[in-house]
């Protein structure tokens, strides 16, 4: 089993975007009882609110259903259950490493580490801004799971 924690600040617009995301890019390669999927925010604003309804309506549009998800705030113990934790920027990343225990052996890093056709490290808060970027999320999001499928594909592989 791979465990994957994708973690933002809220856990309500972009860290929901790519549980959602993923969790479809993992069903539709047929993988999911190999790979577990959630997401986290290392704020406590929003803990059990849905996602945002702007980051909600932009997934329906491409035909992601991010409903049935509500806020969660990152934990020490996820790194004992998680083997990827990947943070959507490096506010959150060092947030993270803050509370990494030392005997983490899994890969904590940045999300767009693995979106291979963009040069962008870090999606973008969008929570402040327009439609567009919510949609931009989704962009940088699904290259992201792309990339991330491919590389958890060959380790299944080995
Ligand atoms: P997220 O976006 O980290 O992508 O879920 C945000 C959500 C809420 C807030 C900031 C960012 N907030 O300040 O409440």
């Amino acid at each position: 089993m791979t465990r994957v924690l994708f973690v933002c600040l809220g856990n309500i617009c972009r860290s929901p975007t790519a549980h959602g995301v993923f969790q479809h890019c993992v069903d539709r390669a047929g993988l999911a009882d190999l790979v577990e999927v959630d997401s986290a925010g290392t704020a406590a604003y929003h803990v059990g609110n849905s996602p945002d309804p702007r980051s909600m309506a932009a997934a329906r549009q491409r035909g992601y259903d991010l409903s049935p998800l509500r806020a969660r705030q990152a934990v020490e113990e996820d790194f004992d259950r998680f083997d990827y934790i990947l943070a959507m920027d490096h506010s959150n990343l060092s947030n993270l490493k803050r509370i990494q225990p030392d005997h983490f052996g899994g890969h904590l890093g940045l999300f767009l580490e693995f979106a291979h056709q963009f040069d962008d490290v870090e999606v973008p808060d969008p929570y402040y801004g327009g439609d567009e970027g919510f949609s931009h999320v989704l962009d940088l999001v699904e290259a992201a799971s792309e990339g991330l499928l491919a590389q958890i594909r060959q380790e299944l592989a080995r």
